[in-house]
């Protein structure tokens, strides 16, 4: 399956990865103070936008086929590649995820996690840890020998055992010194089918999982993507790097942590 087309990046690209991984990771370590009820989505963007600069690396989403600011904002039922915008303030209880991905010294680092303004409930909270754990869960899939739907079938087969759905309009990338390279890396899948992992591929994972129906729409900005049903949506991704013998997260802090969400 189109395994030609993917580029297999040598020993020495993983440092620079994982120099422009750490830095994405240390900005959203950043946001968790920082998100409380009040606070727009702009102003989160524009804090982001700031240290990304001041870190000597470029916000890769600015102007990114026409996205017209530096990260993405997906509040509540927005699913994805919601646009930061003043008029929308946090209220207490909302969940939203930051996706930031910068490019630093020519390489990418792509990560995205939830983040709740004030304090949420119980229900939401159990679809922000479910899908922490899809994402995990998805990255102990990924070595070398097995394959793409492997990842997929056992991102699928934990969220819906929890009752939840997975988004099927979007999907991880490979990733490097481009945004979005093949391969296309599903959130759903069957055993065994797909691309095989090799070393030496760059990839994220970045489950999109709804309390309801899997169904999106894109509005009317071209941009922001909605689950149909407005039913509340979760993300988290990272970026990887399959390595002889498993994986690297090259999108984790230096204190290696991912998940301080700041509700629990
Ligand atoms: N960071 C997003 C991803 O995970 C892509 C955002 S593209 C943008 O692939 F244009 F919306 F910024
Ligand atoms: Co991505
Ligand atoms: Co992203």
């Amino acid at each position: 399956m189109q395994s030609s087309n993917i580029p297999i990046y040598q020993k020495t690209d993983f440092k620079k990865m994982q120099k422009a991984g750490r830095l994405a990771a240390y900005i959203l370590d950043q946001l968790y103070k920082l998100i409380q009820p009040g606070i727009s989505t702009l102003e989160i963007n524009d804090f982001c936008h700031d240290l990304i600069v001041k870190n000597k690396a470029i916000p890769a989403p600015l102007n990114y086929k026409g996205f017209p600011k530096s990260v993405c904002t997906s509040v509540n039922h927005v699913v994805c590649h919601g646009i930061p915008n003043d008029k929308k303030i946090l209220n207490i209880g909302d969940i939203i995820n930051v996706d930031v991905t910068v490019i630093l010294d020519g390489w990418y680092g792509d990560s995205s996690r939830m983040f709740v303004a004030g304090k949420t409930n119980k229900k939401n909270l159990d679809l922000l840890k479910t899908t922490y754990e899809c994402l995990h869960i998805g990255i102990k899939e990924a070595q070398p020998g097995k394959t793409l739907g492997d990842i997929g079938f056992k991102i699928q087969e934990y969220a819906e055992s929890k009752n939840y759905s997975v988004v099927r309009d979007f999907c991880g990338h490979g990733i490097g010194k481009q945004f979005h390279t093949p391969p296309s890396v599903l959130h759903y899948g069957t055993k065994g089918e797909g691309t095989k992992l090799k070393a030496g591929m760059f990839f994220t994972i970045e489950p999109m999982i709804n309390i309801g129906d899997w169904q999106v729409k894109i509005l009317n900005d071209g941009w922001t993507a909605v689950t149909k049903d407005k039913s509340l949506s979760a993300q988290f991704e990272h970026t990887i790097g399959i390595t002889e013998d498993g994986n690297e997260i090259f999108t984790l802090s230096e204190n290696n942590t991912d998940f301080p969400i700041n509700d629990l």
